[in-house]
């Protein structure tokens, strides 16, 4: 197989047969993920893999009571119905056999202490924050991590909008280290049906080639 291949296999998949996934598959799956780049090699990463089919579900139920609280402090009655609709987009995963969660350590962003001491620009120094390397470290495993699976001929979907009920997700499943927060989670599992995906921007949108 010509290996760019693998970039047409992966697609966001949000139902799943009702199968497990041997041990020797998920493993390969994490090792893929671990094997990423990292800025000065810090792998500010850690994974919780949830192979427990109730827990799964109680974190679903985690984050529709935290989408409960905050629609009911939402006045505007318009904004109210979109948050609650988006819900279904942080729970789909409820019924997939495996849930990976990952979290993000801290990481220091090269020059900034000397950005700060020189006194640059404030937007300067927004800018070097907001290309978030230590965020961008842990994109690079969770692509390797989808792809992995993607391979192994299973469905993943990289989430992050149910992250507003971060803290008690953190509690339910025990993970606390400091400096460390959970950044995305993905279910793992069989396709219920063949995945596809929406359509991408054409090159010529998103490439300025310089030459
Ligand atoms: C950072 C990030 C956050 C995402 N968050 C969610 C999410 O919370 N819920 C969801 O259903 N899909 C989520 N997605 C999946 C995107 O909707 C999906 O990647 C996009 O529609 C393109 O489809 P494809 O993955 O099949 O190519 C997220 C993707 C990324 C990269």
């Amino acid at each position: 197989m010509n290996n760019l291949e693998i970039f047409e296999k992966r697609h966001s998949v949000r139902k799943f047969k009702d199968e497990q996934i041997p041990e020797q598959d998920l493993k390969k799956i994490m090792e893929a993920a671990i094997k990423a780049p990292s800025g000065k090699n810090i792998q500010n990463w850690h994974f919780v893999v949830i192979e427990n089919k109730e827990k799964i579900k109680q974190i679903a139920a985690i984050i529709a009571k935290k989408n409960e609280l905050l629609a009911s402090k939402i006045a505007d009655q318009e904004k109210k119905e979109h948050f609650t609709r988006y819900l279904r987009f942080g729970t789909h995963f409820k019924d997939a056999p495996v849930l990976i969660l990952v979290f993000v350590g801290d990481y220091p962003i090269t020059g900034l202490e000397v950005m700060e001491e020189a006194d640059l620009p404030a937007e300067e120094i927004l800018k070097a924050k907001k290309a978030a390397p230590g965020i961008q470290n842990i994109g690079a495993a969770v692509e390797n991590m989808l792809l992995a699976a993607a391979e192994l001929g299973y469905g993943t979907c990289w989430m992050t909008s149910q992250n507003y009920a971060a803290t008690e997700i953190e509690n339910f499943v025990g993970f606390n280290e400091d400096g460390y927060q959970l950044a995305m989670m993905t279910p793992l599992g069989v396709p219920a049906k063949e995945p596809t995906s929406p359509p991408k921007k054409d090159l010529a949108e998103v490439v300025t080639w310089l030459k």
